[in-house]
């Protein structure tokens, strides 16, 4: 399904995103949007376009007021466990999966619907497109809360093109278990389980089992 999302779908896309987010979060988006590209390079270049629209449309409901995302939530039969109910912070990558069938249906892949959806809190056995773009979204560039910079520097600074396969697939897994156990202790009791089952699952990839 990659290849029917064209540069110049793309293209149109980034251009309603410019008009509907607020400058920074365009930025922000714009951003993500490059990282989570460099990234499907190095381990998925058959999602690379998928990736981009995930991207580009990740945090497209982010400016909806909290009544409107339970709105949204509501009309589509979701209910919110405690923990998610406790978390607006998370919302809108529920409420972006849900609207993108509708108001973008030309990139409504599995792939595309499966990485915004889990790009806020990841969950345990990520596919690659989840992680990246669960990842892109807390290292892109203009990222500059210090310790997301460590994350960034961590990867990039191991040089993820000159590795082979499985280190560069072990740099994922090690920079993704970082940035969930930041996730999670930054939360605390606010943490979201899919959090934590996603950082218990990493842990144990890298124990090996
Ligand atoms: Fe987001
Ligand atoms: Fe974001």
């Amino acid at each position: 399904m990659s290849e029917a999302i064209t540069e110049q779908m793309l293209t149109a896309l980034r251009a309603e995103m410019e008009r509907t987010l607020s400058p920074t979060r365009f930025a922000h988006t714009k951003g993500v949007e490059r990282m989570a590209a460099f990234m499907a390079q190095l381990y998925c270049p058959t999602l690379e376009s998928e990736l981009r629209a995930a991207a580009l449309l990740h945090d497209s409901t982010k400016e909806y007021t909290d009544a409107r995302q339970l709105e949204i939530l509501a009309a589509n039969g979701v209910a919110l466990r405690p923990d998610e109910a406790r978390a607006p912070k998370i919302w809108h990558a529920m409420t972006a999966a849900l609207e993108i069938p509708v108001r973008y249906p030309v990139f409504a892949t599995p792939t595309v619907l499966g990485a915004v959806r889990w790009h806020t809190t990841g969950r345990a056995d990520m596919t690659q497109a989840e992680a990246i773009l669960y990842l892109a979204d807390l290292i892109e560039e203009n990222r500059n809360y210090p310790a997301l910079v460590v994350l960034r520097n961590r990867f990039l600074g191991a040089d993820p093109k000159t590795l082979a396969p499985d280190a560069r697939l072990v740099l994922l897994h090690e920079v993704l278990c970082a940035a969930l156990a930041q996730a999670a202790e930054k939360l605390g009791e606010g943490a979201c389980a899919d959090t934590l089952s996603a950082l218990n699952y990493e842990t144990d990839v890298l124990k090996g089992k």
